[in-house]
């Protein structure tokens, strides 16, 4: 166990927080963690409550308070599962109105409501209506990056983890897949099946170049390429391998190259990083202003002033509720 340099009694009291992330988190900067990380372990006895973080939390969060971790996919799907009375999500607001709606008997908490996503602010539930109007008869699919109301709109969703088993699934050959354009073409590329698009983008992964893979290729010829499929599809293409945040850490955990770049959110990295020191993670990376919002301070704020809770309009949750189970059982 790391030795610390005794700050406070809450320094010392978490040394065993802090060993988790002391490859990633220099050690000078965990007095300022140690006090909202002690108190969060406390609230989330207090309150029976757990701490659900997506693959893109910084690694104090990621490491030091959640009590579950992983892509939309698996939050989807452990937050099914939670047993415990209040389920804080740290990732962004989609995420916790997915965790409502397949476990609405649970208060769900977001640690800051303004925490977003470009893809679910790019489309409504009238654009889908539109969409089926003009393309009578083909199936909806939808990113779980959208709100309920757009959910409700849908046939089935799907996740960057399980879209092509989910389109696949639906044994048609025409689609249409909202609202991330880029997602859809890099799965329509995997799939025989034509799909009708929507513009909307990530504004993380859309920043991405072909020009950026060809450079971590110049600089560093050993690295393997692991890329989002938010990316653009130029973008996949260069790459080794495409797969949702789950499938990037499945692949360095199991394979342990030498040097590898993710071509996503900067925190993947340093989460796994945490883990695999001898794993050398290159840039680029690009930071989501949306995931950026959570911080320790604001979880430990959430439980303790129950705030902000996550509700559905009743008139669409059933709805939304039947496109994410769909997905949940292919
Ligand atoms: P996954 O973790 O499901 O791959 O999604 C990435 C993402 O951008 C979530 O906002
Ligand atoms: Fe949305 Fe992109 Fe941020 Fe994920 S990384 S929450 S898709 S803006």
């Amino acid at each position: 166990m790391t030795t610390l340099t005794p700050h406070s009694p809450a320094v010392e009291r978490t040394a065993h927080l802090y060993d988790r992330v002391r490859h990633v988190i220099p050690e000078v900067e965990w007095p300022f963690f140690a006090d909202n990380a002690e108190a969060i372990v406390r609230l989330k006895q207090e309150r029976n409550a757990v701490v659900l973080a997506h693959n893109y939390q910084t690694p104090e969060i990621f490491h030091c308070v959640s009590d579950i971790v992983g892509d939309s996919l698996a939050l989807a799907r452990e937050a099914q599962n939670v047993e415990a009375d209040v389920i804080v999500l740290a990732g962004v607001h989609f995420m916790a109105e997915t965790a409502k709606l397949l476990n609405p008997a649970k208060t769900v908490l977001i640690p800051d409501p303004l925490a977003g996503c470009s893809l679910a602010e790019s489309i409504t539930a009238a654009d889908v209506r539109s969409l089926r109007a003009a393309n009578p008869g083909v199936p909806v699919v939808t990113y779980v990056n959208t709100s309920a109301d757009v959910k409700a709109e849908s046939d089935i969703c799907c996740t960057s983890g399980n879209a092509v088993k989910v389109i696949e699934s639906l044994g048609v050959d025409r689609v249409i897949m909202i609202p991330d354009e880029f997602l859809a073409r890099n799965i329509a590329a995997q799939t025989g099946v034509e799909v009708i698009t929507w513009p909307g983008r990530c504004e993380v992964h859309e920043r991405f170049t072909a020009e950026d893979i060809r450079s971590v290729r110049a600089d560093h010829p050993g690295a393997v390429v692991l890329a989002h499929p938010e990316c653009p599809p130029d973008v996949v293409a260069e790459s080794d391998l495409s797969g949702s945040t789950a499938q990037m850490l499945d692949f360095v955990v199991t394979r342990r190259p030498r040097q590898v770049a993710l071509i996503t959110e900067c925190s993947m990295s340093d989460n796994i990083a945490a883990q695999h020191p001898e794993v050398e993670f290159v840039r680029p990376c690009n930071l989501c202003p949306h995931m950026k919002r959570n911080s320790l301070a604001k979880i430990r704020r959430s439980l303790e002033t129950m705030t902000h809770e996550v509700t559905i309009d009743p008139t669409v949750a059933d709805r939304a509720r039947a496109a994410v189970e769909r997905m949940l059982a292919v």
